[in-house]
């Protein structure tokens, strides 16, 4: 194997054929569940127009369960409308240390499967102090400072693009407005993605709002860049689950943000039905 993003490939290759074996549909589309999301599991489970498929993580190849507070370590294949869908109800972290390619390996992983779109979920730290925490809020764009890329090393195998990817356009504009059309006047932020597992200072939170940041959190931007690297459309919504250190006068801590994820469970669950089936029945004319 001539170096690391190669394994990674393969990787996801392999990991690929144990779930084509278990779940035969071609799926369309990718959801991992973050922070304060994956309490919506039985709300899709319950809008799956097809029998739901479940596959334990630790049973497919470069996945492992993860090990932060509140996520889970399943796959599973739904399907809303006509649409397949692959869940994964929980994702691995840089500050796990399992290195950035286990980070985007449910990405990859999903492109080797045939979905072009991605869906991420995360539970976040908000720095707009008009916002409202247990809100949600879409992701239009990102500043990655977790000082790591997936596309570090050699080429990606071809056909797969080079790695000079351009990020632009990283959070697809049409998926954002069909959120839009779903849940009228929701925010939307510029994303801080940081390598954790610490909370910030309130000097590193004051350092970000003077660069625009309004969320910040410690996952999703890796995956965007994987994403964006093998061409997939890219849409992300965060729940605000705390204000940012500094700015509420509370300290932060880990049960927090899953506390304030369970109080919000039936709002995000919902409207990730609702966005779901928009996507279901949009599909055809959106500018993917
Ligand atoms: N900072 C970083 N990550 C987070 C936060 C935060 O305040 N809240 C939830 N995830």
């Amino acid at each position: 194997m001539e170096n690391a993003v190669h394994e990674a490939f393969a990787l996801a290759e392999s990991a690929a054929s144990v779930i084509r074996a278990a779940f035969p549909a071609q799926h369309d589309m990718l959801v991992v569940l973050g922070s304060g999301w994956a309490e919506s599991v039985p709300a899709l489970e319950a809008m799956s127009t097809s029998p739901v498929l479940t596959l334990d993580v630790a049973d497919i190849p470069g996945f492992k369960k993860p090990t932060a507070l509140g996520h889970g370590g399943a796959l599973k294949s739904i399907r809303i409308g006509t649409t397949p869908v692959l869940l994964l109800t929980g994702r691995t972290h840089l500050y796990e240390g399992r290195g950035v390619h286990a980070v985007v390996h449910g990405v990859r992983t999903a492109f080797a499967l045939g979905c072009r779109t991605v869906l991420l979920t995360n539970g976040a730290g908000c720095l707009r102090t008009d916002w409202n925490v247990g809100t949600p809020v879409v992701i239009r764009d990102h500043i990655n400072l977790t000082a790591h890329s997936p596309l570090t090393g050699d080429n990606a195998p071809a056909p797969l693009a080079g790695r000079f990817v351009d990020l632009t356009d990283a959070y697809n504009e049409s998926l954002r407005a069909l959120v839009r059309t779903v849940e009228p006047g929701i925010n939307e932020a510029v994303y801080l993605g940081l390598h954790g597992p610490h909370f910030e200072t309130p000097a590193e939170i004051r350092m970000a709002a003077t660069w625009g940041a309004e969320m910040v959190g410690m996952s999703t931007v890796l995956e965007t860049i994987a994403a964006r690297h093998l061409g997939m459309n890219v849409l992300a919504l965060s729940l605000a689950t705390n204000l940012a250190s500094g700015l509420s006068g509370n300290k932060l801590s880990g049960e927090e943000v899953i506390q304030v994820g369970k109080d919000s469970s039936k709002k995000v669950g919902d409207l990730l039905g609702r966005v779901l089936i928009a996507f279901d029945q949009q599909k055809g004319t959106l500018a993917l």
